[in-house]
């Protein structure tokens, strides 16, 4: 099973051979705003949407896979022919792994709003990303204005749920435990990047895989330290269920050792296909079983790739309709059958950090110092990232301008926000008031002491 998640990881993650991405369509004009839905905030180990409970019920979605490498959200005649389907299957979010950042997003953004589905950002993409065997020189200013690109071009919807700060950089080879450094001083600079452009605090958190030899150990890791330093929520990619139950996948072992890790988790990614598929996961999901740990997961995945593991066959990327496989409608039945439980679900109404895991023969990471934000990208904090590179260019794993050392824990705390608008990608960043960053640093104190960080 773990091979299986595995694969996936290195199909995304290897990105070989791409082919040019489709041709981004042009919206003459941004369409006005319209009635959105929601935000949803996180807080204490769960989602929020006001009051209510939000539990993630949703499908990863990327037509084309890894060997297109095409942003599905560019392409406004792929991505209306999904949310099509998307309705029909009763979901409320959707994660897209490969974004172009330097395309416009607003079409495809308000049609899922309107769908009522809530769109899960992956940040980095097979050009821009960590390389999980030679992390340090990938973690440079190249890799983080495209990074920081991606948040301003989605921070401005309501309906962007969350940002991915990596998928599965970490997996079963150790050496790669070493990239999680990486991975982590990366969530640090996009919080940070989020409060110091004022921008809403859309959570960010990393999307494991999931390898029993590291699977405790990186998610202390993620949520370990300086609150600057900590995940928003965390996440992983589970293909354990296999058409069996809550014991005999061993989830309710996931269960009990999650329990008070302190921070929302869901799976980004579930399923499993070589024991049939009944999708048994999403009664156990929604059940008191779990919602006291877990807060709903992504089904993998939407469209049928090579892998086999979609619901809906596309004949071509850009083909106008899509087939139903039986998958389709036993997943949208199962999802209907199994509402969001009311209330809170069990949920803890206070966030925590836990211990740093220690080193040993499978997790090789011996410090709890992160390195520091490249030099050359620490202006992106005051100035913004600018026009994101898309997925054209060289990409950045060997672009240079890397970090030079560690950072003193509390080197991400906010340190100033625009004086002009909120929320807007454009927002021009004037510098900080003098006594700003005193005050927003006294306030982090506050409520580490107090053991809730609801921000
Ligand atoms: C991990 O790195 C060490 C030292 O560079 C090397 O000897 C070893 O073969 C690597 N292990 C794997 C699984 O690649
Ligand atoms: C649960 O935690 C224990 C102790 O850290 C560990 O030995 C075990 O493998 C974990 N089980 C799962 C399913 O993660």
């Amino acid at each position: 099973m773990r091979s299986r998640s595995f694969f996936l990881a290195s199909a995304l993650a290897a990105f070989t051979g791409l082919a040019a991405a489709t041709p981004t369509p042009t919206d003459p004009e941004p369409p006005s705003k319209r009635a959105s839905l929601p935000i949803v905030t996180a807080s204490g180990n769960a989602f929020w949407q006001g009051n209510t409970r939000f539990y993630v019920r949703g499908v990863d979605y990327q037509p084309g896979g890894s060997s297109l490498a095409a942003d599905p959200l560019a392409d406004t005649t792929v991505c209306q022919r999904d949310i099509a389907e998307f309705k029909k299957l009763g979901i409320n979010t959707i994660r897209v792994y490969i974004i172009d950042n330097s395309a416009n997003h607003d079409t495809c953004m308000n049609a899922l709003a309107d769908a009522g589905i809530y769109v899960i950002i992956d940040a980095n993409n097979p050009l821009y990303s960590i390389n999980r065997l030679d992390p340090g020189p990938s973690y440079n200013a190249v890799y983080l204005q495209s990074v920081f690109a991606t948040i301003d071009e989605f921070i401005k919807y309501d309906n962007t749920l969350a940002f991915f700060s990596g998928n599965e950089v970490i997996n079963d080879n150790v050496n790669s435990t070493l990239s999680a450094r990486y991975v982590k001083a990366t969530t640090r600079d996009m919080r940070q990047y989020i409060g110091n452009r004022g921008y809403r605090k859309v959570p960010v958190g990393y999307s494991a895989a999931d390898v029993s030899q590291n699977r405790m150990q990186l998610a202390q890791y993620m949520n370990c330290g300086t609150d600057d330093e900590r995940s928003d929520f965390f996440a992983f990619n589970d293909y354990s269920w296999c058409n069996t139950d809550f014991v005999t996948s061993g989830w309710d072992q996931k269960v009990k050792n999650f329990t008070d890790y302190g921070l929302p988790i869901f799976l980004s990614e579930y399923g499993c296909i070589s024991n049939g598929r009944d999708f048994g996961e999403i009664a156990a999901l929604m059940s008191k079983q779990m919602t006291g740990v877990y807060s709903g997961g992504l089904m993998y995945e939407y469209a049928l790739e090579e892998n086999k593991f979609g619901i809906a066959e596309i004949a071509s990327v850009d083909s106008p309709t899509v087939k139903e496989l039986p998958e389709f409608s036993k997943f949208a039945k199962v999802l209907s059958a199994n509402p969001a439980p009311t209330g809170d679900g069990g949920a803890a109404s206070t966030t925590h950090s836990v211990a740093c895991p220690t080193k040993d023969a499978s997790w090789l990471v011996d410090s709890t110092l992160l390195p520091a934000i490249p030099e050359s990208a620490k202006n992106y904090m005051k100035e913004g990232a600018g026009s994101g590179p898309g997925l054209k260019g060289d990409g950045s794993q060997n672009a240079g301008g890397t970090s030079t050392g560690d950072a003193a824990p509390g080197s991400g705390t906010v340190t100033g926000t625009p004086s002009s608008s909120k929320n807007a990608g454009g927002a021009t960043f004037t510098g900080p008031a003098d006594k700003a960053p005193l005050i927003v640093a006294g306030l982090v104190f506050v409520l580490t002491l107090t053991g809730s960080l609801l921000l």
